[in-house]
């Protein structure tokens, strides 16, 4: 076997150097304008719904700090009125703020609505804005059940608008690596993948502290959390999910351990809790939430212990696929580092990589992809990491949304039926954990699973 530092070869250089896009340039069908070369562009007009953690950075600051030559802030909105005005200071913007989305849509006359509010609300300003006559960019999920994710498909048949999903993981380096070498057949046919997912005992633990702990919220993390990587799976498989056969548990948080309090910065069992956690260490947080407890009694810092966690910590599932795939995918949240192992087996070799995201003993500006022929040899293929959020994947997103006429040779933009495909699993799962039976996705919305991905 060939040693990493051994073999360079000129595949493993590239994916260094990040040169490594192959095939022909697609242009984002996504991408909010068309411009003309003569004529400077007309400003996108944008507005957000949520201005909470993700609103207020990914899809605030940051776009109106690199993106304000193509876009203008015309409208934010969010029914926490106090986080809303330290929002909008923040962004820099001068646009109005409402507390009242219908009146924000009248006014602010959005070409698109951005959505980043509690996950099982999206559907509500999803279909108000298509039907408002806006473009709608959501994050994931692009909803929470089946019977909201049809709805949403129905209305913007109607509308003839277009919403994108943001799913980021796509856009990885590393990870559109995978779906590079995978379309030029480097294992053969793919047969079967094997995805365990680790969130650690601090990303993990905090999914217990928020919002995210309950279902009517989130939809459990078989949606919030687990739809990233479904959506991964059917991108990088290139065919549609037909059915899941799922088990979950709750082992660890919730009524799992003998003390509990509301909330961290009152609780009288500080001393001796792992998962005490002091938010007024971090100022933007302490700014966006802490501050604005007034207004909605929202306890950012809540006890991963509560009573009230009804969502798993412990899921599994198997996925078949269309085209005759098969995935074995897990997701555990209190591990001791985070990130994932993957393996793609095919009739010709094996794809595999062991990506740390949280690594407290391992410091790498690049991931690691090992790539073994049958009856042949190995070969470690490394990509550097980008230097954005979400493994350079949330800033390369931003560039194919933002920048008009950006190609996208990967297929990395996603629209409503990647978005419903990712939490059709997720939803499937969730009723496979409750009833013990296999479901199918075809059961679930008028989306009848292909063989090749549409
Ligand atoms: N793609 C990613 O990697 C990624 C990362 C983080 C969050 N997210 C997504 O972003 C969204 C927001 O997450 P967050 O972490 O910012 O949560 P958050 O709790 O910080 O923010 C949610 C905001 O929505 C507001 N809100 C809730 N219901 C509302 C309503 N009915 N009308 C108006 N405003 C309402 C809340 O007041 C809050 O300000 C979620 O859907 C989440 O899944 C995606």
């Amino acid at each position: 076997m060939k040693t990493q530092s051994q073999h360079v070869s000129r595949r493993s250089f590239l994916a260094a150097t990040g040169a490594t896009l192959t095939g022909s340039l697609l242009v984002n069908p996504f991408s909010l304008q068309a411009i003309p070369i003569t004529k400077p562009a007309k400003k996108v007009r944008l507005a957000m719904v949520g201005t909470g953690s993700r609103g207020s950075s990914m899809w605030g600051t940051d776009v109106q700090k690199n993106y304000s030559e193509h876009i203008e802030f015309v409208g934010l909105c969010d029914i926490n009125p106090g986080r809303l005005e330290y929002v909008k200071k923040r962004m820099g913007v001068t646009c109005p703020t409402y507390t009242d989305f219908d009146k924000m849509m009248k006014e602010a006359k959005p070409d698109t609505l951005i959505v980043t509010t509690v996950d099982a609300t999206h559907h509500e300003f999803i279909i108000k804005g298509l039907e408002m006559g806006a473009n709608v960019l959501t994050e994931k999920p692009m909803t929470t059940d089946e019977t909201k994710c049809q709805a949403i498909l129905d209305a913007e048949k109607r509308s003839g608008k277009k919403v994108t999903v943001t799913f980021n993981y796509r856009y990885s380096p590393h990870r559109a690596k995978m779906y590079e070498l995978l379309r030029q057949g480097a294992i053969g046919k793919l047969t079967s993948v094997d995805f365990h997912w680790y969130l650690d005992t601090s990303h993990g633990a905090d999914y217990f502290r928020r919002w995210h702990r309950l279902v009517e919220k989130s939809g459990s993390l078989w949606v919030h959390k687990a739809s990233h990587h479904f959506d991964l799976l059917n991108w990088w498989i290139d065919s549609d999910p037909t059915e899941v056969y799922a088990s979950a548990s709750l082992d660890h948080y919730g009524k799992n351990n003998s003390f509990r309090h509301t909330n961290c910065r009152p609780c009288p069992h500080k001393d001796k809790c792992k998962y005490y956690w002091d938010i007024t260490k971090n100022e933007s947080y302490v700014n966006l939430y802490v501050n604005n407890e007034k207004h909605d009694g929202y306890l950012r810092d809540g006890c991963v212990w509560k009573e009230d966690i009804n969502i798993y910590d412990k899921m599994a599932a198997t996925i078949k696929y269309a085209n005759g795939v098969q995935v074995s995918y897990s997701l555990t949240t209190y591990s001791p580092y985070e990130g994932y192992r993957i393996a793609f087996n095919g009739t010709e070799g094996r794809l595999e990589a062991w990506i740390q995201e949280s690594n407290p003993t391992e410091k790498r500006d690049y991931d690691e992809l090992m790539l073994t022929k049958n009856f042949g040899e190995r070969e470690y293929i490394k990509v550097s990491h980008g230097t954005s959020g979400h493994g350079g994947g949330d800033k390369l997103l931003k560039d194919r949304i933002f920048i008009p006429g950006t190609s996208d040779p990967l297929r990395q933009s996603a629209g409503t039926r990647d978005g419903a495909l990712a939490i059709l699993i997720g939803i499937a799962a969730r009723k496979s954990t409750q009833t013990g039976q296999i479901v199918k996705i075809g059961d679930l919305t008028t989306i009848k699973p292909q063989a090749q991905k549409a």
